[in-house]
């Protein structure tokens, strides 16, 4: 049953998440670990089960013919050379957000998986998550009737006590609010409205308070999108909040709005002076224990079986949310001009 080999790139928090992850499904196994730490092959195995070979060297993992997979976990600034390596050596790629931190890291990243007939799997695993494909079935059911707003956004403050602080902090590596984090909640807005982006607007700021003076970049920034089909929304991306986690999901339509886990229905001919409830499992912690890899990644591995692109997460369709951080990017840089998409 277990016929896909994967070999993990980076040995931080994110991967341990995805080790767990990807032995759960069907069909993946962790058989690998590259790390610039030196890393044990026996206490790997021991602790996460199965047989794993500890690599310092990401040349002689890629070398392995019995790799099938390539998971990359490392810090994002290193994202683009690892995913082209994997692809290169005919891997398929697991790659952890952000994509990479720039447009043309992505295109390259996107090209070499093409040229080489790899498949790829970018974790906006929050597509998965119980939350969003509750809300997406109650859309496609045309309970909200045609979405003409759609407000999703993301509040997470990311200080000290958070382990990525120490080079989240960076513009090389945090990039921006939504490139480090923010990109979940504009990526859930753009699944959710299902339309094309024409413009976005973008403006940023940061808080006053000295735990987040360190940071490079703003890590708070709202972005305003205006769809193809006349649709407008909305993303804030807040990352030096003092607040607990929160994913602000707000949609209206022609026939009822959503509000988190609340909504109203026209359709139903239910009171629309209260709230009905779903009852759905929240996206509401930033701990990766809590992210719904395993369906995403079970996903992946059904998708390679079949000989086809992922669902929801390809990389051409994860390109599409990088576009747009990198235009709401652009127009925040420039003060909230307007940015057209291509
Ligand atoms: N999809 C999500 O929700 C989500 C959540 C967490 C992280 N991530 C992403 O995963 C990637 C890794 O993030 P992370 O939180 O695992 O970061 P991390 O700091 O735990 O690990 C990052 C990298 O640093 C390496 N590293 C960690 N400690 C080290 C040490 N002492 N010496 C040398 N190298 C060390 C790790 O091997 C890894 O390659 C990033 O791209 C991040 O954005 C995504």
């Amino acid at each position: 049953m277990k016929h896909y080999n994967v070999g993990i790139i980076g040995y931080g928090w994110a991967a341990t998440a995805h080790i767990a992850a990807i032995n759960a499904t069907t069909q993946g196994r962790v058989s690998a670990v590259y790390s610039s730490r030196p890393l044990d092959s026996a206490e790997l195995s021991a602790k996460h089960g199965g047989t794993i070979k500890a690599y310092q060297s990401l040349d002689a993992m890629l070398a392995d013919p019995d790799l099938h997979v390539v998971d990359i976990t490392s810090y994002p600034s290193q994202h683009r050379d690892q995913a082209v390596a994997a692809a290169n050596a005919k891997k398929h790629v697991i790659l952890e957000k952000p994509m990479a931190n720039t447009p043309e890291e992505v295109r390259e990243i996107l090209a070499a998986a093409e040229a080489n007939g790899v498949k790829g799997c970018i974790c906006f695993e929050c597509r998965y998550s119980n939350q969003f494909q509750v809300t997406k079935a109650l859309i496609d059911e045309g309970l909200l009737g045609r979405l003409h707003y759609g407000e999703v956004d993301y509040y997470h403050g990311i200080g000290p006590w958070y382990g990525q602080y120490r080079w989240n902090t960076g513009k090389k590596e945090g990039g921006s609010a939504l490139l480090t984090a923010g990109c979940h909640a504009l990526d859930a807005l753009l699944m959710l409205m299902g339309a094309d982006v024409e413009t976005v607007s973008s403006l940023s700021t940061k808080s006053s308070n000295e735990v987040f003076t360190p940071y490079e970049y703003d890590t708070s920034s709202v972005t305003i999108l205006h769809f193809k089909n006349g649709a407008v929304g909305k993303t804030a991306a807040i990352v030096d909040c003092l607040q607990p986690y929160y994913f602000h999901t707000h949609l209206v339509g022609s026939e009822g709005s959503l509000l988190d886990d609340k909504f109203h229905s026209a359709k139903l001919k239910a009171d629309k002076g209260h709230w009905s409830t779903l009852s759905m499992k929240m996206l509401d912690s930033g701990d990766v224990s809590d992210h719904p890899y395993q369906a995403q990644f079970q996903a992946f591995f059904d998708a390679l079986d079949a000989g086809r692109d992922m669902p929801l997460t390809s990389f051409k369709e994860a390109k599409k949310t990088f576009d747009v951080i990198f235009a709401a990017d652009k127009s925040a840089a420039q003060g909230g001009q307007p940015v057209r998409l291509g």
